[in-house]
């Protein structure tokens, strides 16, 4: 071996190169034998290095995005849940909905698969190095409600509005008051045109005003929503509850 060969090693040691001092004795062998090229090794070495690095960086974006869980598109069985084109939602995975600052709003009722399809697109916006956020309604509301107590909701409503895709899950399960609604209604404000929302909701858009308390502000939410965006219906059963529906059915027979 090289007289600096142990030196090397701790350099890279140090320098937290952990790939390339875990490849280099197969490369110096390749060198050795005149089976590989050392600008090649060189290069091959970095690009493994690098390889490492994007894969932390993007497993850190997953991380901090604060998903509920970790499913993907690929996990989702659309001949389940035939209602909705595997095409349009598949295509969201090319992220230009993000470069159009476009919304994307599931519907439907519960079990049907809004917040697995919302987490699995913002999978794909956080692997993309997009910064990506996901937070139920309720505790987006209990934030911005505490911010306001603390006189600091501009600062906080800022730090929702800057996220490229902000996932907002459940709208509509609990009824907002006024004071809610209200928020609600500046943080989409404060997104709107700038970066896309993503949101699930049971509850029909049509019968909005039931969650905001108010029909003209669950109209100005809406037109801000819907003006760029796309709207999936999911119409469908649970898939919480297939298994035990189709258990169930052999035995009416
Ligand atoms: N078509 C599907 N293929 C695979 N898994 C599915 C499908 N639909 C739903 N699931 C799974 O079923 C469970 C419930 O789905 P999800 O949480 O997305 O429902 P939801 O529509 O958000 O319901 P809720 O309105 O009650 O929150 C999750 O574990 C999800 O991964
Ligand atoms: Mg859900």
């Amino acid at each position: 071996m090289p007289n600096n060969y142990n030196k090397l090693l701790n350099n890279l040691e140090y320098l937290n190169l952990t790939q390339f001092k875990a490849n280099i004795d197969s490369y110096l062998n390749l060198i050795a034998k005149d089976d590989k090229d050392v600008v090649d090794s060189l290069y091959e070495l970095t690009e493994l290095e690098m390889n490492l690095k994007r894969e932390r960086a993007i497993t850190a974006c997953v991380k901090v995005a604060n998903f509920p869980f970790i499913k993907t598109l690929e996990d989702f069985d659309f001949s389940f849940q035939p209602s909705i084109s595997k095409d349009q939602i598949t295509n969201f995975k090319y992220l230009t909905f993000i470069e159009n600052k476009e919304n994307i709003l599931f519907v439907g009722s519960p079990g049907v698969g809004k917040t697995h399809l919302a987490t699995s697109v913002g999978i794909e916006t956080a692997k993309s190095r997009y910064l990506t956020y996901f937070i139920s309604c309720n505790d987006l509301i209990l934030q911005l409600k505490r911010a306001q107590l603390e006189n600091r909701l501009e600062t906080r409503l800022k730090f929702f509005a800057k996220y490229k895709v902000l996932i907002i899950d459940e709208v509509g399960y609990l009824p907002l008051d006024i004071e809610s609604s209200n928020l609600f209604f500046q943080l989409i404000a404060k997104r709107y045109e700038k970066n896309s929302t993503i949101l699930t909701t049971n509850k029909p858009l049509s019968r909005w005003g039931e969650i905001f308390g108010d029909s003209v502000l669950a109209n100005a939410i809406l037109d801000r929503l819907l003006h760029h965006s796309h709207i999936i219906n999911i119409v469908g059963r649970s898939y919480r509850t297939k298994d035990k529906i189709e258990n169930i059915e052999p035995n009416k027979k």
